[in-house]
């Protein structure tokens, strides 16, 4: 592996601790906040990035490579409302997504195919994170912040039925 791409993935481990940090402080507020469908849904959010960052690190130390666990900083415990909140997640998957296009751009250039394969299932689990995440805010949206509108999306995420949204956890073949 080239020293790029091995710096690149380690950094890249910085981005999937802080979404997982981040979304498990989301789904505490959310379920301070009564949103208990919402908060499911983070708290699922959270461990899906800790199993990212395990594939990435599984990755580095089959080829025999030096992994480099990042520092983990504080999250932001307090949010202005659910929508805000969404918009963050969305703005992170899309932080994450340019990450993952970046390295396996990377891993193409260095004609790194084990990397190149690796990566590859990232880029199929961004297009369906950023969906999800885009689908809740657009629920959002429409039927509002606040009140019954708000209810009404956090009993279809309690049950798992969001329309637009990967049936259940988008990974659960081969991790
Ligand atoms: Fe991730
Ligand atoms: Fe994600």
């Amino acid at each position: 592996m080239t020293s790029e791409l091995l710096k690149g993935l380690n950094q890249h481990l910085t981005l999937e601790f802080r979404a997982a940090h981040e979304y498990l402080a989301m789904a505490i507020w959310l379920a301070e906040h009564d949103l208990p469908g919402f908060a499911k849904w983070m708290t699922q959010q959270s461990s899906d990035e800790r199993m990212h960052a395990q594939r990435i690190i599984d990755h580095l130390v089959e080829r025999d490579q030096k992994v480099k666990l990042p520092a983990v900083a504080a999250p932001p415990m307090d949010w202005k409302s659910a929508e805000a909140l969404c918009t963050h997640v969305l703005k992170n998957e899309q932080d994450v997504t340019a990450s993952i296009n970046n390295l396996y751009a990377m891993a193409e250039k260095a004609k790194d195919r084990p990397a190149t394969i690796m990566l590859q299932w990232f880029v199929n689990e961004q297009m369906e994170e950023e969906a999800a995440a885009r689908a809740v805010l657009g629920r959002i949206r429409l039927a509002g912040n606040t009140g019954v509108g708000l209810l009404m999306i956090d009993q279809e995420l309690a049950g798992g039925t969001m329309p637009g949204m990967p049936a259940e956890p988008a990974d659960t073949a081969g991790n």
